[in-house]
């Protein structure tokens, strides 16, 4: 089981009409014809959008990838048109509201992995490769890569995993033109991300990307470089050879396997309400996240 534990009703904006909502993000056009995406609260885990919202997590998240579009402009054009609300809108939509450029999104998750982890993991210890990729013996969880790899995946639906195709699979899905540029400007966005994450204590382990047609060019697009889209360690705490502590959904996916929460991960049942505590130290995360990258502090 999976899914939406209580799905949410859009909102309902005078000139917007509601398109989509994804596990955090809503999405509406306005009578421009760009696209209006509202990142909210909600937090997901073990493939189920938590009946819990964890408050600020929209504003940091939005905050974060505007911070990170403008570092990565001279690299690749973004999607971000402004992050003004537009009219009539709940105030409660500051700062969590941008209006892009709808794009022809591109049906690729542009993995970026510098190192080892995850899904990444699973595969090498079956066949030492990692999207059909061949790598070295003696790698562990947490190993660097002898070079940061992209390993696309297929876009599931709410709950379903995503799929790592091999290279060849998505030159055939989108042309190998396309397939080139995507394995190009992922490779070229996760160097510029880790570099300057490093220099603040951050090792980048992996990110998503995803991008879209405007008329022929390729648009960086949705969220970028954040603790959603990418597994960030604490440099200092990095070892290889066991799972690294994560920045953000530890304490979440902590409790909610812990006996306290009484949820069986495996069963039918929808995962609980977070206690406070749990809110508010996964809340201090994204905070510190954003503080840790940017530099600034967040008020
Ligand atoms: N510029 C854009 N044009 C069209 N669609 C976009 C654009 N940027 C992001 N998207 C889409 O908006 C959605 C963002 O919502 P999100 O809650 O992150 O969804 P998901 O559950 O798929 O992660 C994604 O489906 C993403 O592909
Ligand atoms: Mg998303």
């Amino acid at each position: 089981m999976s899914g939406f534990v209580e799905k949410p009703e859009p909102e309902q904006v005078p000139g917007l009409e509601h398109l989509h909502s994804g596990k955090v993000r809503d999405l509406y056009r306005n009578s421009a014809g760009d696209l209006v995406m509202v990142a909210s609260d909600r937090m997901s885990a073990y493939d189920w959008v938590l009946p819990t919202e964890i408050p600020d997590k929209g504003r940091v998240l939005t905050q974060l990838s505007l911070w990170w579009f403008s570092r990565l402009e001279d690299l690749v054009p973004n999607h971000v048109l402004s992050a003004e609300v537009p009219e009539g809108a709940p105030p409660a939509w500051a700062g969590r509201t941008l209006v892009c450029r709808s794009l022809e999104m591109v049906p690729v998750e542009c993995v970026a992995r510098g190192y080892l982890t995850g899904s990444g993991l699973t595969e090498y210890e079956q066949s030492r490769t990692v999207c059909g990729l061949a790598l070295p013996e003696g790698l562990v969880d947490g190993s660097e890569l002898p070079a940061p790899l992209f390993t696309p995946a297929t876009k599931a639906a709410v709950g379903d995993h995503d799929e790592n195709v091999p290279y060849e699979e998505v030159a055939r899905r989108v042309g190998a033109e396309t397939a080139a540029e995507l394995r190009q400007l992922t490779l070229a966005v996760y160097g510029r991300g880790r570099e300057i994450a490093r220099e603040r204590g951050i090792v980048l382990a992996d990110t998503k990307f995803e991008f879209g047609f405007s008329g022929e060019e390729l648009v960086l697009a949705d969220e970028v470089l954040t603790p959603d889209s990418s597994r960030f360690w604490p440099a200092d705490q990095w070892e290889p050879g066991h799972a690294q502590p994560s920045f953000d959904k530890q304490f979440v996916r902590d409790w909610l396997t812990s006996p306290e929460s009484g949820w069986d991960r495996r069963s039918e049942q929808p995962p609980p309400e977070l206690p406070a505590r749990i809110v508010e130290q996964t809340r201090a995360k994204y905070v510190e996240a954003y503080e840790r990258l940017t530099g600034m502090s967040w008020t």
